[in-house]
């Protein structure tokens, strides 16, 4: 996730802006920079990895006078953590920072190189400059520019621009990336993308809504909303308490992670989607040429979401596909055949077991692919290709979003690799498309959900172990419920298939023993209900998640009712990770650092 910092006043410039940006590494960043213009200097500085970095470049630089400036902490989206991809972009005469993803950038940028426009970077951010300055060729002021650029945006962004033809003005939009005005009784005005910049330097701010833009200076904020017209600011006053602020006011980042993972799906989806195919900028068309197998290796959750993506390799692609744990691949003297297709998922892209099985691959000669959810970690510097995941950092320990994109990745490459192979018709593939379309809305947090799961968690405190049971995806998607409560209550659990409940565990049956039984409409219900039916029987405890009462339940989490079951496992997914923050926080335990688990695993 970037972030965006903006200023306009007579403080120094420079300092406001490398603070703001330190306010907001806890978003994630692997790249970063400024652009300070005062009266007709314009100074822009930009710096790779940590902002230490970019203290460094900037050491000798300052500004004591009026000026107005723009920062920016890059989370790579398109194009590697380089210094030329890093914002500020530099036009002739003007800078962009943006945050977000400008869907229809590479039909921009065609057509503004067919006007003769050299471009720099690899990013989607670079074309709004150069679209702004061509439009300032034809149009009588900046902001009108300005203006008729941001109508020719699809796509979510947040921006701040500045330009020499306009020295004291900072040009802003906002559409679906958050963004914030603050004030302040010395005639201040920043700009960020969350509040905790703000927190000491304002004491009141305006969150944009989507669609406004307009220009700030320093006496005057102009507002306009999508309509055009001129809006009044909805000022707030600002909260004080920055990690508060940082978890934008959720108890926990884990909490946070979970219900951000609408809007960070739909970042995942942003153009890779049209009606009837997907789109990978980052994979040759011939990619997948030659290929009779596919290998997944991961570990935890990314394990899950490879198991979740096997269902779909062979029923899809129609691709033969297998999943490893990659801490005994490594070591199993596997073989390896040259048509075999090898991809590893991890959200670090740095966890050592994972990353000595891509390093095995290679030697062995087979073609790697990497699904992951950080730019430049070493497994992406490995692979021959990558897919990232777009999820932005996540800080809680124990993964959500990043399961949720991996999933949602695996399904478009699926999607993808059917229309090459022509495994799916046009009409169903373009009918998935709407289903992916639909998943950002389905993993939206409901509040009578929330609630009721936070009442009900009070009844699964203590027992003899939990059992989470599922058929087909929905077994892997148990066994990451089941990670999910053990990673962050202690509380022991096994996700396992429905159907081999009765060679054995059913043995445990008794009311101590919690069975979460996940029953999708759309997927074996018959089946997977009467494995839950045999445990009933045996008076097992038992709360079913599903879209329908089911009587032989104890207890029952109600999810929406849907046409297709990976809609079911979005938003049964979520069920699950709430279940486990809210058994976890009556444990009083510490949701995001649980005892004895590191973020990534960097050793054996
Ligand atoms: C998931 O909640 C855990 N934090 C852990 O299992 C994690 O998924 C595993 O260590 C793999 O990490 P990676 O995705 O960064 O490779």
């Amino acid at each position: 996730m970037c972030g965006i910092v903006g200023y306009i006043g007579k403080k120094n410039t420079k300092e406001i802006l490398l603070s703001g940006l330190k306010e907001l590494e806890y978003r994630g960043y692997d790249s970063a920079g400024i652009a300070v213009l005062s009266g007709d200097d314009f100074s822009s500085f930009k710096a790779v990895g940590k902002l230490i970095n970019l203290e460094e470049k900037t050491k000798n630089f300052t500004t004591d006078s009026f000026a107005i400036g723009i920062g920016h902490t890059r989370w790579a989206t398109h194009g590697k953590p380089t210094e030329l991809n890093a914002h500020p972009h530099i036009g002739e005469s003007s800078y962009v920072v943006h945050n977000g993803i400008i869907e229809n950038y590479a039909q921009i940028k065609k057509e503004l190189e067919n006007d003769g426009i050299k471009f720099l970077s690899q990013t989607d951010t670079e074309v709004i400059i150069h679209l702004f300055e061509k439009k300032l060729k034809t149009t009588t002021n900046a902001f009108e520019a300005f203006k008729k650029t941001i109508e020719d945006l699809e796509g979510a962004y947040a921006i701040l621009l500045v330009t020499k033809n306009e020295p004291k003005t900072i040009f802003f939009a906002k559409n679906g990336s958050p963004m914030l005005i603050g004030i302040n009784e010395e005639n201040e005005k920043y700009f960020a993308s969350s509040d905790s910049p703000l927190i000491g330097q304002c004491n009141k701010v305006n969150y944009f809504d989507d669609g406004d833009y307009g220009y700030v200076t320093e006496d005057t904020i102009n507002v306009y909303n999508s309509a055009h017209k001129l809006k009044k600011l909805n000022l707030l006053e600002l909260s004080t308490n920055k990690l508060l602020a940082q978890k934008d006011g959720f108890r926990f980042f884990m909490e946070k992670e979970i219900y951000e993972q609408s809007s960070v799906i739909s970042d995942t989806l942003m153009g890779r989607l049209s009606d009837d195919e997907i789109l990978f900028d980052e994979l040759d068309k011939s990619f997948f040429d030659d290929i009779n197998e596919i290998k997944l290796c991961a570990c935890g959750t990314s394990y899950h979401s490879a198991l979740t993506a096997s269902y779909m390799f062979e029923r899809y692609s129609k691709i033969r596909c297998s999943v490893e744990v990659a801490s005994e691949f490594r070591y199993r003297k596997p073989l390896m055949d040259k048509d075999t297709l090898f991809i590893v998922i991890s959200q670090s892209g740095e966890t050592a077991d994972t990353l000595e099985t891509l390093k095995m691959a290679k030697e062995a000669g087979l073609k790697t692919l990497v699904v992951c959810n950080v730019d430049n970690s070493s497994m992406v510097r490995l692979a021959d290709a990558c897919i990232l995941t777009r999820a932005g950092i996540e800080k809680g320990v124990a993964s959500t979003k990043a399961f949720a994109t991996q999933v949602v990745v695996f399904w478009m490459l699926n999607l993808y690799i059917a229309k090459q192979k022509k495994t799916l018709s046009s009409q169903e593939i373009s009918k998935q498309i709407s289903l992916l379309r639909e998943v950002p809305s389905s993993v939206k947090v409901k509040d009578t959900t929330h609630e009721k799961i936070k009442r009900l968690s009070k009844r699964y405190l203590y027992g003899h172990g939990f059992f989470f049971i599922g058929r087909d995806v929905f077994y892997p998607l148990a066994l990451e419920g089941a990670l999910k409560l053990k990673e962050i209550s202690y509380l022991h659990a096994e996700g396992y298939p429905s159907g081999e409940m009765k060679h054995g565990p059913i043995a445990l049956a008794d009311p101590e023993l919690f069975t979460i039984a996940l029953l999708p409409k759309n997927m074996l219900y018959e089946k997977a209900k009467s494995n839950i039916e045999e445990l009933s029987a045996r008076d097992s405890t038992i709360c079913a998640i599903s879209a329908t009462e089911f009587d032989k339940a104890d207890d029952h989490i109600m999810i929406s009712s849907y046409d297709n079951y990976m809609l079911e496992f979005f938003e049964m997914m979520v069920v699950l990770q709430l279940l486990s923050l809210e058994i976890s926080v009556r444990l009083g335990n510490d949701v995001d650092m649980p005892r004895n688990l590191a973020k990534s695993v960097t050793v054996e």
